[in-house]
């Protein structure tokens, strides 16, 4: 757990109990949200890693999530609710998340994202991901690749 400069954000373990608020932000991020459940049981599964981000009043703001496996992560999700974004809460939840997987052996991270998810890009970007590949029609909702990226220098 730590406190972030700035603007008093909190950044702490995403309990199972959490997965209605995250459901809630979920749905205004992705046109093919995860369900309530979905969280739940991440957040209960001893091989993931979810932080979320609040607010000083405790709200919500946004979450990242990873799955670790034989020291490799595979970032599932990263989302910041529309009214928080731009204000260094996704670098807040990366920046966490690396730090927590690192102590439980991760050496290098991957992910998937949209190409047309510039956002998302110049924020993976900054940290240090790499293009290494695509996925043919990856989205089933408009049928866009997914572009792979790693960072094995975590
Ligand atoms: C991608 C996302 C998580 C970024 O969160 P955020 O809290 O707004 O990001 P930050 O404020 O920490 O921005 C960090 C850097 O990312 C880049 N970035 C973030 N939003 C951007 C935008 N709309 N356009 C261009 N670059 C952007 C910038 O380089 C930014 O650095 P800067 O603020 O110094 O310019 C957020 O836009 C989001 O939740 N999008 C919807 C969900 C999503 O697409 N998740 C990723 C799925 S792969």
């Amino acid at each position: 757990m730590s406190r972030q400069e700035g603007e008093g954000l909190h950044i702490r373990e995403m309990k199972p109990e959490d997965a209605e608020a995250v459901e809630q932000v979920e749905k205004a991020c992705f046109s093919v949200p995860w369900s309530r459940e979905s969280f739940w049981r991440e957040a209960a599964n001893e091989n993931t890693c979810y932080l979320l981000a609040e607010s000083p009043s405790g709200q919500v703001l946004g979450y990242a999530g990873c799955w670790v496996s034989f020291g490799e992560g595979q970032i599932t999700n990263v989302a910041v609710a529309p009214e928080a974004r731009r204000k260094q809460v996704g670098t807040a939840l990366l920046t966490a998340l690396i730090e927590a997987v690192k102590s439980r052996g991760v050496t290098a991270l991957t992910l998937e994202v949209r190409p047309s998810n510039g956002a998302a890009l110049a924020l993976y970007g900054k940290f240090g991901f790499q293009p290494a590949g695509r996925r043919p029609r990856y989205y089933t909702d408009n049928g866009e690749d997914a572009i792979i990226m790693w960072n094995t220098k975590i």
